[in-house]
């Protein structure tokens, strides 16, 4: 069995990854080069950086997994995974955590103008007066976004003393409230917020979410934080509500395109930016790692995947019958998604 690990990788998980299949170790491979070679391999093993498109999957016609060593998978297109009977994994659990410890990280460095504070000392200037921040304590934290990251924020968050609200389209009222968290409408949030942490995916209907409207209504002097995922906020429109004294402060740790040096973030002494650490820590890297590698190894031995994502590994005869009703499946939960109101409480097996 011959993986490919074509973004950078800790250390510990690799070693069983060794052990018990053939591993090249290939970063930083152009879109092309990971066409040319993908063919070769029955497992890729990805972080944020390569992008597993249509194209490369095309081109990989021995591969049987495609392993995410994180949470988000819009680098990864699920769909010609799927329609290829190609199975794909990633480790949704393994560093949220970390993502949760940056995002509070980033909240105390706005509130406390840690890093201008420290810019400005290192540049020879104490300036006591014109940093003073505000404190957590008692302000209102608005979470977009209730997965494990979401509630993780919210778990620190109550430590601090703040008061919790949240939106999340999925979540039930009752999974909310074991958080201590008001489940609001997000024109709501946004009114009542001081603080503003997005942990959601980036799709289409999210793509832009922030912008001058979304800013409009927020309450003066908010603070926003970007943990998840680049492109869910308009940068311009974030720049703009700043000047304008709307937005006191943003951290971001997240881009559109990355990796990303320069724009217009990077001008604005109220916007700190972070290249994406989210996940970055020690302990998160060794779980994410461990957590896919051990699922590259039960799959290429014929057996179920943790956290797979798509359909399970189907063989290329077998998928060829399944295939129709695949896409009837697809269709049909589409449908119920728009015929359903309010939130999804559960599915029950209504055999006929
Ligand atoms: C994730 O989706 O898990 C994070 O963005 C971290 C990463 O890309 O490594």
């Amino acid at each position: 069995m011959k993986v490919l690990v074509a973004d950078p990788l800790a250390p510990e998980g690799m070693e069983s990854l060794k052990a018990k299949t053939e591993v090249d170790v290939k970063l930083g491979l152009k879109p092309d080069e990971l066409k040319a070679i993908i063919g070769n391999y029955d497992a890729i093993i990805v972080r944020s950086e390569t992008q597993v498109t249509a194209d490369v999957i095309k081109c990989g016609t021995k591969l049987q997994i495609i392993a995410r060593a994180g949470v988000g998978l819009d680098n990864v297109d699920i769909n010609a995974a799927t329609q290829q009977g190609i199975m794909v994994v990633n480790a949704p659990t393994g560093n949220t955590v970390a993502a949760a410890e940056h995002t509070m990280a980033l909240m105390l460095a706005m509130a406390r103008n840690i890093q201008q504070a420290n810019s400005t000392l290192k540049a020879g200037k104490w300036n006591r007066k014109e940093y003073t921040g505000v404190e957590l304590r008692n302000k209102t934290l608005g979470i977009i976004g209730l997965g494990n990251v979401g509630s993780g924020v919210a778990a620190r968050a109550k430590g601090f003393e703040m008061r919790l609200i949240g939106y999340d389209p999925f979540a039930s009222q009752e999974y909310a409230q074991s958080l201590g968290i008001a489940l609001l409408p997000l024109e709501q949030l946004y009114k009542e917020s001081d603080f503003i942490t997005l942990h959601l995916p980036l799709t289409p209907q999210t793509r832009g979410m922030i912008g001058a409207k979304e800013f409009a209504i927020m309450k003066k002097g908010v603070r926003l934080v970007n943990c998840a995922r680049g492109g869910l906020i308009d940068d311009e429109a974030l720049i703009k509500a700043i000047e304008e004294g709307k937005v006191a402060g943003a951290a971001i740790d997240v881009f559109a395109v990355e990796p990303c040096t320069d724009g217009i973030l990077f001008k604005n002494d109220k916007v700190i930016v972070t290249p994406h650490l989210g996940a970055s820590t020690r302990e998160a890297q060794t779980n994410v790692c461990i957590d896919v590698v051990d699922q590259i190894i039960d799959v290429l031995n014929g057996k179920p995947a943790r956290f797979a994502v798509n359909v399970p590994q189907i063989p290329a005869e077998l998928l060829e019958i399944l295939k129709p009703y695949m896409d009837v499946a697809n269709v049909v939960g589409k449908m119920a998604g728009q015929l359903m109101a309010g939130q999804l409480k559960g599915l029950k097996d209504s055999a006929i």
